[in-house]
C-alpha cells in the first residue's frame, strides 16, 4: 500500500514545481512523466484503465499501457497525475496526484465523457437517489446527519450546465462552495466527517467518477453517476463500449466492484485535507491519505524528503 503512495508523491513533487505558472499542459505532463517513472519500479503487472487518454493521444499512461515492474500481481489502475491543472496553473487550492488500483476488472473502464454525479458521506448512505429532486435529496441528507438543511454544504463546480442545480440548492437553503475545478477532491471531503463538506452533486468528468468511487468504497461514502452526453456520437461510444443502458445509474460497486481497491492521493496545492508539496531549504514535504478498502486501513502519511541532510534541522513542524 505504502508503494503506492511513493507514485502519488512523485506526481505531486513534480507538479508542485509549476505551480501558478499559468502552464497547464506542462504542470501536467510533469506529473504524468514522474507518476509514469514511479509506477515502473513497482513489482506489479499493471494495466492503465482510466489514464491520460487513448493512445494515440497520449504518450505516457494512455489507457492500456502496460506499467509496472512486472511480477505475480495483475493489477487495474485508475489515474489522474494531475486532477485539476487549472488549480496548479493558477495556485489554487485542492489539486491533488490520484490513484487507485484494484485487482483485473476491479475498476469500471468508464469513458473520457461526463458523468452526472451525487456524492455523500456514510451517513446518507442508501438515503439518496440521484433520480430525486434535489431538495428530496438534501432534506434526507439533513435527515441522516441530524443537521437542518440549512447548515448543510454542496460542493458544485462552477460551470454555466449547473445553473439549474444552483438555483435548486439555493431554493432549499444549504449552503455551496462553488469550486473551479476539482471534484475528486471534493468527494473525499464528502465522506470525511468535520471537513464541512455534505455532498457533491453535478456533471464533472466520468473517469473522475470512477476515482471518486475508489475513495467511497475505503470511506464507506456513497457515489452514484449516471453518464451525461454533450453528443450522440458519445452515446454510440459508451454502447460500443458494452454498456448496453446509456442512461443506467452507476452505483459505487458498479463503478469499482473490485474486492481489493488501494487509493491513494498526495495534495499539491494546500487543501481542505491535506497541505499541498512544501519546499524548504534542504527538502520538500508532501502529505497523503491512503486507504484499502478491504480493511478499511486509512492513513494519513506525511514524507520528508531530504536533499540535504546537514539542512534536517530547518524542516518545520505544522
Ligand atoms: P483536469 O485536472 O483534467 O483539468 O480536471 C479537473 C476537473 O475539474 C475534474 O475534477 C472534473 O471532474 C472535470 O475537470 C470537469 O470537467 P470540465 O472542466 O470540462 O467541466
Amino acid at each position: 500500500m505504502l508503494d503506492f503512495v511513493k507514485v502519488t508523491e512523485a506526481a505531486a513533487l513534480a507538479a508542485a514545481r509549476a505551480m501558478g505558472h499559468g502552464d497547464n499542459e506542462h504542470a501536467d505532463a510533469l506529473a504524468v512523466e514522474a507518476m509514469r517513472k514511479a509506477m515502473s519500479h513497482l513489482e506489479i503487472k499493471g494495466r492503465v484503465v482510466i489514464g491520460e487518454g487513448e493512445r494515440d493521444e497520449a504518450p505516457m499512461l494512455y489507457i492500456g499501457e502496460e506499467v509496472g515492474a512486472g511480477g505475480q500481481y495483475e493489477v487495474d489502475i485508475a489515474v489522474d497525475p494531475l486532477e485539476g491543472t487549472n488549480l496548479v496553473a493558477k495556485g489554487l487550492p485542492n489539486a491533488i496526484a490520484v490513484l487507485a488500483v484494484s485487482e483485473r476488472g476491479g475498476l469500471l473502464h468508464a469513458p473520457d465523457i461526463y458523468m452526472d454525479k451525487l456524492i455523500v458521506g456514510p451517513a446518507a448512505v442508501g438515503r439518496v437517489d440521484i433520480r430525486w429532486p434535489v431538495a428530496r435529496n438534501l432534506e434526507a441528507i439533513a435527515a441522516s446527519l441530524r443537521h437542518p438543511v440549512s447548515d448543510l454544504t454542496v460542493v458544485i463546480l462552477e460551470r454555466p450546465r449547473h445553473e439549474q442545480l444552483i438555483k435548486d440548492v439555493r431554493a432549499t437553503g444549504a449552503r455551496i462552495k462553488l469550486i473551479m475545478d476539482g471534484d475528486v477532491s471534493a468527494a473525499i471531503a464528502a465522506a470525511i466527517s468535520g471537513t464541512g463538506v455534505h455532498a457533491v452533486m453535478g456533471i464533472g468528468g466520468a473517469p473522475e467518477g470512477v476515482l471518486a468511487a475508489a475513495a467511497m468504497r475505503c470511506l464507506g461514502g456513497e457515489i452514484q453517476g449516471r453518464l451525461w452526453y454533450r453528443k450522440d456520437v458519445e452515446r454510440d461510444r459508451v454502447k460500443s463500449m458494452g454498456i448496453s443502458d446509456p442512461d443506467r445509474i452507476f452505483l459505487t460497486n458498479e463503478l469499482v466492484p473490485g474486492k481489493n481497491v488501494i487509493f491513494s492521493a498526495t495534495g499539491i496545492t494546500d487543501g481542505d485535507l491535506f497541505r499541498g508539496v512544501m519546499f524548504f531549504s534542504g527538502g520538500m514535504r508532501t502529505h497523503t491519505l491512503v486507504m484499502t478498502a478491504q480493511a478499511r486501513e486509512i492513513r494519513f502519511v506525511d514524507s520528508v524528503y531530504v536533499s540535504e541532510p546537514r539542512e534536517i534541522g530547518t524542516i518545520r513542524l505544522i
